[in-house]
């Protein structure tokens, strides 16, 4: 392993110098935790298990491993809300803040430990009350505030399942969520602030419910906006008026460790979101340990704060279940980074603060931040003006996720964020993975900017070739070799997608479809996804999704979709349509079916540009040779609108077609 080396670092063709902060870390090189997980990785994670959750009765097995199917402390038993909750207050932490919350208007809430339990109590009885239990699942679509823990945290206090929807989803993914967990309630908002307007999220509970989904009984509506949405008597219910009834006592009721914590619907290379199955024990005992040293926490002092967004994996695990677990205090932020701060909204959108988040960091003291690169480059383009405005010496540890990280956003977030003293964790993992895989630990690994360095202690990772064969330095696929604690527990209804998707491709090894590079010290360089899912300011998104889309939109005959690079979200969608025969390409036209695929799946997945094209390049199998449209792509600049059947877009492709036809 190497430590210790800091010279100047090449990426890329460019170099990057050393800071202190590479000094101070390979000084500090203490390897005790990789050195007792590889002497006996079951052994360590176990006493991880028992240091850093309540068990109400513990586990004397810990792994139990049938390829691909593993359970992890499987007789023990634990709830997971009174780890996050009962157990802090119990010892004496009820008036600890929880979560300093901040809404998008400028509206703040400060919740402490025991009025988090508090409403997290009563809500659980309002579940309850409503005929749920054990073993249900249900479904959460809402926006970023505080009731949207409070309900995960409430089922979880009665094991029921939750699968939080993301808000920025549309009606299709409601229903098709809905649908596939038999969801019996949805618990939403009338509507969530997003830059600087209501945005409506009941009236797409509606319409989901309208289009199918009958598993769902009732509709829990929080009153958020105040847009008095339509209510369905009997079915739909107001937040408040339900909390106002019920009981305010509910104990926490002990799960088995493999219990169903909830399901995280995720992108696959067909249309079909997977749901991801992530269980009890394991799962909380791997976040809570990454989330403690990763983010190297002092709970007593920190503030923490991830700035993803809980529909997505990583405002589960690093903004709920994780920081709640270690008793820490943390920001969350109803918003997106670039709206408006209070008192200074015009309606002129060039003319908004762009300091929202160092506004947000200076305010709270906010020791970690964890963000994205997609949002570090925005804040890059945006200028070195907005964070030198704020004073941001409270920050201690910087993080990043999603994507790879460019090593000049890793030496810019670095620099003006971090003040070129704070270390960067670039933090590889998955829904999937559930917790963090590969990532520097804050004074033990020395990092390069660029990489995700080296797995987490009781982590192994291989990146292997087209056969299989470890890569000892070079490019490959990224998999791993054992399982690990918060590791799905497979795909809900869908055992063989399970090990199709994940476990077949190298035998006895987990699949990531990452493709990925070792370097001379063994440090991982995360290459992207190699397979039909595009990565969007890091949300992953599926060609095959998008193509289903696009060729429900009457018009469309044939659709094929990539991901062509972007500066700023990493990649942007870029969509090849053929129009059936009858109609007659108009720039309107292509507008309305870029717009289509908003309207069905949400504005994640809109294309940033959407070409009409007379024919798509195939092999002679039929598949779309999506590479080959990628290039193309990627030598456009997208926001020219000036094509229509496009003659030299077309005429790339068929050159490549013909090219590659003759291999
Ligand atoms: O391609 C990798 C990329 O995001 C994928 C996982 O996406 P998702 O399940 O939505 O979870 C995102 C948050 C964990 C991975 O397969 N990815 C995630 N983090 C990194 C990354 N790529 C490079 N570097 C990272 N730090």
């Amino acid at each position: 392993m190497a430590q210790g080396s800091i010279e100047v670092y090449e990426s890329e063709g460019r170099t990057f110098p050393p800071s202190d902060e590479f000094a101070a870390a390979a000084l500090a090189d203490d390897r005790s935790l990789y050195d007792q997980a590889d002497a006996d990785y079951e052994a360590f994670w176990a006493s991880q298990a028992r240091d850093l959750l309540s068990w109400s009765k513990d586990f004397t097995s810990v792994l139990q491993w049938d390829l691909p199917f593993a359970k992890w402390f499987e007789d023990g038993e634990l709830n997971v809300s009174e780890n996050c909750l009962d157990r802090h207050v119990a010892a004496g932490l009820g008036d600890k803040v929880a979560f300093h919350w901040e809404g998008e208007p400028g509206d703040t809430r400060t919740i402490s430990y025991s009025e988090l339990l508090a409403e997290v109590e009563r809500f659980a009885n309002v579940m309850k009350g409503l005929g749920l239990s054990k073993g249900d699942r249900i479904a959460i679509y809402m926006p970023m505030i505080p009731e949207l823990p409070i309900a995960m945290l409430a089922c979880t206090r009665i094991g029921v399942a939750h699968s939080v929807i993301f808000g920025g989803f549309s009606p299709d993914a409601i229903t098709d969520r809905c649908e596939d967990a038999e969801a019996r309630l949805i618990i939403t908002a009338d509507a969530g602030y997003r830059r600087g307007e209501p945005s409506a999220l009941k009236p797409n509970v509606d319409a989901a419910l309208t289009a199918g989904a009958p598993s769902v009984e009732n509709v829990i509506v929080v009153d958020r906006c105040g847009t008095d949405p339509a209510m369905v008597e009997g079915r739909d219910h107001w937040w408040h008026d339900l909390m106002a009834n019920a009981e305010p006592s509910c104990p926490p009721e002990p799960m088995g460790a493999e219990q169903l914590l909830y399901l995280l619907y995720t992108s696959g290379t067909t249309a079909k979101p997977k749901g991801i199955m992530h269980t009890t024990g394991g799962y909380l005992t791997q976040v809570a340990f990454t989330h403690k040293y990763v983010f190297d926490l002092k709970p007593e002092t920190d503030v923490y704060w991830c700035a993803a967004d809980i529909g997505w994996v990583t405002g589960h695990s690093y903004i709920v279940y994780g920081p709640l677990t270690n008793g820490c205090t943390s920001v969350m932020y109803e918003g997106t980074p670039d709206t408006p701060r209070p008192n200074e909204r015009s309606g002129d959108r060039a003319s908004w603060n762009k300091d929202r988040l160092w506004d947000i960091v200076e305010r709270y003291g906010v020791t970690q931040l964890y963000t994205a690169p997609t949002a570090i480059r925005t804040f890059m383009k945006w200028g070195d003006e907005w964070p030198a405005r704020r004073d941001l010496s409270s920050l201690r540890v910087l993080g990043t996720v999603g994507e790879p990280i460019n090593p000049e956003a890793w030496m810019w977030y670095h620099d003006n964020i971090g003040g070129n003293s704070c270390p960067i964790v670039d933090t590889w993992w998955q829904t999937e993975t559930g917790g963090h895989m590969i990532t520097p630990l804050p004074g033990v690994t020395t990092t390069k900017p660029g990489t995700a360095t080296t797995p987490i202690p009781g982590v192994y990772a291989e990146v292997v070739d087209d056969h299989g064969n470890p890569v000892e330095v070079g490019g490959g696929y990224l998999t791993i070799t054992r399982p690990w604690p918060s590791m799905l527990r497979g795909i809900w209804g869908d055992p063989q997608r399970y090990l199709d998707t994940y476990w077949a491709a190298y035998e006895g090894r987990y699949f990531a479809g990452d493709g990925a590079r070792v370097d001379e010290d063994g440090y991982i360089w995360l290459l992207g996804r190699v397979d039909d899912v595009m990565n969007v300011s890091g949300h992953r998104i599926s060609t095959a999704e998008v193509e289903s889309a696009l060729v429900d939109h009457p018009a469309v005959a044939e659709a094929a979709v990539v991901g062509a690079t972007d500066d700023i979200t990493g990649q942007a969608i870029v969509g090849y349509v053929i129009l059936i025969g009858s109609v007659e390409a108009s720039e309107e036209l292509r507008e309305e079916v870029r717009q289509h695929v908003g309207t069905k799946l949400g504005p994640t997945a809109r294309p940033k540009a959407v070409f009409l094209v007379p024919d798509l390049p195939k092999t002679r199998s039929g598949k779309i040779m999506r590479r080959l449209l990628r290039d193309v792509a990627d030598g456009r600049d997208l926001g020219d609108t000036t094509t229509l059947a496009d003659p030299d877009v077309v005429a790339a492709i068929r050159e490549g077609a013909a090219e590659s036809d003759e291999e």
